[in-house]
């Protein structure tokens, strides 16, 4: 939640950091802002909306200067307003700071602040940081230690600072020179020619270099357009170390396409094909990845998996669960990482964790590695951004390859999130019971995936039409059973959170238990009936909803026949494979939520409320 810029170099800042802004904008897009030092003050911008609201708002300041932080907010602590937007300036004028996260006991140093005669502007948590550095600096002499002023001034007050944060500051007297910290919330680095970035994300920073540094909790950082030194909350050093980012600022655009939803849709062929890459063994049979940092003995003693993840992560989480329990025949828990980094489940002694988070940011799905970490239990992280928080703090685990997603519903991600799931239910069912033959079955379907979910984005046009019928209602059930359940459940969140129409997944004979209630000719339900041993089971479930003038959009595989008349529309999706069926399904769900999103005039990209990285709790 919450994009964070800063610049210092030789070109002007403000359209670099708005630039970069832009491109943070899916974490969060309540108001704007940016503040560059020039003419030996801060010339702050603010405006509440969207990023493109703020550079209107610019022109009016003429900043010229090259050096400066900039922040698009979602919003905590205090309303949507001009005066909540960040960047936030101490009310002596010394210092400008933006940040992202939450301080929990800004109340705390609020009156201690008011005490030293310090006031607020304000109703965020944010702006006792900068008034508390504001604070220190103008009593901390040049540090004993060779440290800056400003260095220490950020560091004693981030010792009293209870919470989370990655926090960016510019003091007035110190041209040149930017100040940056975390802790709980994600911090990357760009060395540039002459020019040193710090960013929430890469894609803030890959137009002007792809030298990055990924800045770890507790560290501090001291940027100069040439220098980059970075040191502990404890005074102590760090060696910097400078990464390559792979990514190229292609990869982050939108192109010929409306939204990034839909690209990212009709990426997933391609994303799923880098996915696996490389990742099968030579003799077929198996799976394999390079990471795991688990020896296949190692593997062998677990006699319980435990997956935590949030949103549309879980859910491909609990379709892993499922094709584990099948292949392998180990028992999986699934959990919500902002759960079970609470209830202290008793767990058994050879679980083996895995977390799963597309960003690697997600702060409940951190706690629940940390938590079990702490346990003395090894993690592994399933992710896709290279890096992040949760991968370097794993034992090891799988990258899922698929380059930036910009969209804050996540398709491509969750597609490969699952195709990986399935290739490491396949790894360990050929560690225990799965033959060699049923082993190359299965990656001969896996290896077809890129294919069907090519067919089943053709149906798009289909697709699109039944958006429009059904565009205008207010409710909607998803249901599906076995793997598809879980998809029945991102089907449903696809929807609201992108639509805002009320949604709900069910497993499908578990519909007439409740949700049956809402049944009736304004509330269509989605089924996924695939042509397997349960079909006759979902078609009975779809008769019961038929009977009381419920609409069924139905999704079959080609190869079943419902009765006529029973739905109201029929979405075809290739027979496949129970490994891959739950990708293949996914595709018309994805779509038919696209399609009404647009249809009813939604922001597809930027849907209210909603951040595509959630690191506050
Ligand atoms: C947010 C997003 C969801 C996402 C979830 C987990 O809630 O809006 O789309 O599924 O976070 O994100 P992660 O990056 O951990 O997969």
């Amino acid at each position: 939640m919450c994009g964070i810029v800063g610049y210092v170099g030789k070109q002007k800042a403000a359209p670099l950091i708005i630039e970069g802004l832009k491109r943070l904008e899916y974490r969060g897009y309540d108001s704007a802002g940016v503040a560059v030092l020039q003419d030996g003050r801060f010339a702050v911008a603010k405006k509440t909306g969207r990023v493109a609201n703020l550079e209107g708002e610019t022109a009016k300041h003429r900043l010229h200067g090259t050096h400066g932080i900039g922040h698009t907010r979602w919003a905590t602590h205090g309303g949507v307003t001009d005066a909540n937007a960040h960047p936030h300036v101490s009310s002596d004028g010394k210092i400008a700071l933006i940040h992202n996260g939450v301080i929990e006991n800004y109340a705390h140093i609020k009156k201690f602040l008011l005490g030293k005669g310090y006031t607020f502007s304000s109703e965020t948590d944010t702006e006792v940081l900068c008034n508390l550095i504001a604070y220190h600096y103008a009593k901390e002499p040049a540090a004993a230690n060779g440290d800056s002023r400003f260095v220490e001034s950020v560091r004693k007050t981030l010792r009293h600072a209870e919470g989370t944060y990655g926090i960016v500051i510019m003091a007035l007297d110190l041209p040149g020179e930017l100040v940056t910290a975390r802790k709980g919330s994600p911090l990357i680095l760009g060395l540039g020619d002459g020019e040193t970035l710090v960013a929430s994300d890469v894609s803030a920073i890959v137009s002007r270099t792809q030298n990055v540094v990924y800045l770890k909790d507790g560290e501090i950082a001291h940027l100069t357009p040439t220098t980059c030194a970075i040191t502990t909350l404890s005074s102590g050093t760090v060696q910097t170390v400078v990464d390559k980012v792979t990514w190229s600022i292609a990869d982050s655009e939108l192109g010929a396409h409306a939204h990034f939803m839909e690209k990212e849709i009709f990426e997933q062929p391609t994303a799923l094909e880098n996915a696996m890459r490389g990742r099968f063994a030579e003799d077929g049979s198996t799976a394999r990845f390079g990471g795991l940092n688990i020896t296949p003995g190692e593997f062998r003693t677990v006699d319980r998996f435990m997956f935590c993840a949030c949103g549309t992560a879980l859910h491909a989480c609990m379709v892993t669960e499922h094709l584990i329990e099948r292949f392998a025949r180990i028992p999986v828990e699934c959990d919500y990482a902002s759960e079970f980094r609470y209830r202290n489940a008793p767990l058994f002694r050879n679980s083996l964790f895995f977390v799963m988070s597309q960003s690697g940011e997600t702060i409940d799905t951190l706690a629940a590695l940390r938590e079990a970490k702490r346990k003395g239990y090894k993690v592994l992280a399933i992710n896709n951004v290279v890096g992040s928080t949760i991968a370097r703090e794993a034992d090891g685990g799988i990258y899922q390859h698929v380059g930036p997603e910009v969209g804050v519903a996540s398709t491509k991600a969750f597609t490969s999130q699952l195709l990986i799931g399935a290739m490491l239910a396949l790894y360990i069912g050929r560690m225990r019971d799965l033959s060699f033959s049923e082993g190359t079955e299965i990656v001969n379907a896996l290896k077809g995936t890129p294919d069907l979910v090519r067919q089943a984005l053709a149906q798009a046009p289909h697709i699109k039409a039944i958006a429009k019928r059904f565009a205008k209602v207010t409710d909607m059930l998803f249901l599906g059973r076995m793997s598809l359940f879980p998809i029945a459940l991102e089907g449903a969140l696809k929807l609201k959170e992108i639509s805002y129409i009320h949604a709900e997944g069910y497993p499908a004979a578990e519909m007439k238990h409740g949700p049956i209630a809402l049944i009736s000719e304004e509330c269509p339900s989605v089924f996924f009936a695939p042509n397997n041993e349960l079909f006759n089971k979902v078609v009975s479930s779809m008769q019961e909803i038929k009977a009381r003038k419920g609409p069924i959009i139905a999704i079959i595989t080609e190869d079943a026949e419902l009765p006529a008349g029973l739905a109201d529309e029929v979405i075809r999706i290739p027979r496949c494979h129970e490994a891959v069926l739950p990708i293949v399904a996914s595709i018309p769900v994805q779509l038919l939520s696209y399609y009404i999103a647009v249809e009813r005039g939604c922001d597809v990209d930027k849907p209210r409320n909603l951040a595509k990285s959630v690191t506050v709790e």
